[in-house]
């Protein structure tokens, strides 16, 4: 059983040992453990079943300290930090031999991020080194958005959880890789296209399908609840599989004809913050309820709605 506390100087402790904690941000939460220490990252490698090609994001509360673990702020990165940091987005930037090759897998980039939560940039200020923290599920499964979903799957693993309520994002960062000539989307998330958009000019996006960076290939099944999850609409979808028990996701309508305790609103307002915010603690509910399977509906295709989707339509990858 880990503790579930709101004690920073014991989560900061703990990080100072060379322990891997459970850490709140404003996307999900963290398996956090020191970046410069090659056996804490193998320790949440491990707790994770995390294949050793998927590299880790480095976080850390300032600027300044990213400074040191970078080898250079490529054209517009530099500004893109101090206007969008602390904030759910992630810099793929070139590297400084500090930071070990097992967090990166390999590449001579790394991935950095200044996360907006005010317990954690109190963590982070503490240390005197950063903190590689994937989010802290299982490999595949729904990132855990409150500290009481990091202990269902890390009870056994960790000793610690810093709870920092439930997460106000829901949704991880997005990544931006600043290592190329125009500024390239690796991961929908946090921060909406638009936003990005609006401050690089220029902009690619080309996402990752599977995990490992280096090798394109199928679309991982990722994100994914046990349950099988479809996606299309909904009124359809519950006739055709009328013999089955059924579980809703929906973006703002509740569907007549089905039990409301098996349906969820992601935002009755068709507000995505507030769609973003409830998905994966959604996902995770459903998973846990008495259902076949898991029926959703694919949301507007703009704003953090495209996130949304991306990992709906991950999720339902078999
Ligand atoms: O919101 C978030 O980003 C959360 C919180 C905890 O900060 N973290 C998170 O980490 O989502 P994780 O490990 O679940 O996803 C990180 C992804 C990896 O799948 C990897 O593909 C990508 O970041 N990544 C890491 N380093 C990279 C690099 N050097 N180049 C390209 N992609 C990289
Ligand atoms: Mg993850």
């Amino acid at each position: 059983m880990a503790k579930i506390s709101r004690d920073v100087s014991e989560a900061i402790e703990h990080l100072k040992n060379g322990e891997i904690i459970g850490l709140p941000t404003e996307t999900v939460y963290g398996l956090a453990g020191n970046a410069y220490d090659v056996n804490v990252v193998l320790k949440i490698f491990e707790a994770k079943k995390r294949p050793s090609f998927d590299p880790l994001i480095v976080h850390t509360d300032s600027v300044d300290k990213v400074r040191e673990f970078v080898s250079e702020f490529p054209s517009g990165a530099l500004e893109f930090g101090y206007q969008n940091w602390p904030g759910p987005v992630t810099l793929v930037l070139p590297k400084s031999s500090l930071i070990p090759d097992i967090v990166t897998s390999g590449l001579d980039t790394v991935a950095v991020r200044i996360p907006n939560h005010p317990m954690t940039l109190d963590v982070l200020a503490n240390l005197d080194f950063p903190v590689a923290a994937p989010s802290a599920n299982p490999f595949g499964y729904v990132s855990p958005t409150t500290a009481h979903h990091v202990n269902d799957s890390m009870a056994a693993i960790i000793p610690f959880i810093l709870d920092g309520g439930p997460t106000t994002i829901g949704i991880e960062s997005t990544i931006i890789d600043f290592s190329t000539q125009i500024p390239t989307i690796l991961r929908l998330g946090g921060m909406s296209v638009e936003d990005i958009q609006l401050q690089t000019g220029d902009v690619r996006i080309k996402l990752h399908q599977g995990s490992n960076p280096n090798a394109p290939g199928m679309l991982d099944s990722h994100y994914a609840p046990r349950k099988p999850l479809i996606i299309g609409n909904i009124s359809d979808m519950v006739e055709h599989h009328s013999d089955k028990k059924i579980g809703i996701i929906s973006w703002r309508d509740r569907i007549t004809g089905i039990n409301p305790a098996y349906q969820f609103i992601l935002s009755p307002t068709g507000d995505f913050m507030e769609a973003s915010k409830n998905l994966f603690a959604v996902l995770r509910k459903l998973d846990s309820m008495d259902v076949d399977i898991i029926i959703a509906e694919l949301l507007p295709d703009e704003f953090l709605g495209r996130a949304i989707n991306d990992r709906l339509r991950r999720a339902s990858q078999r």
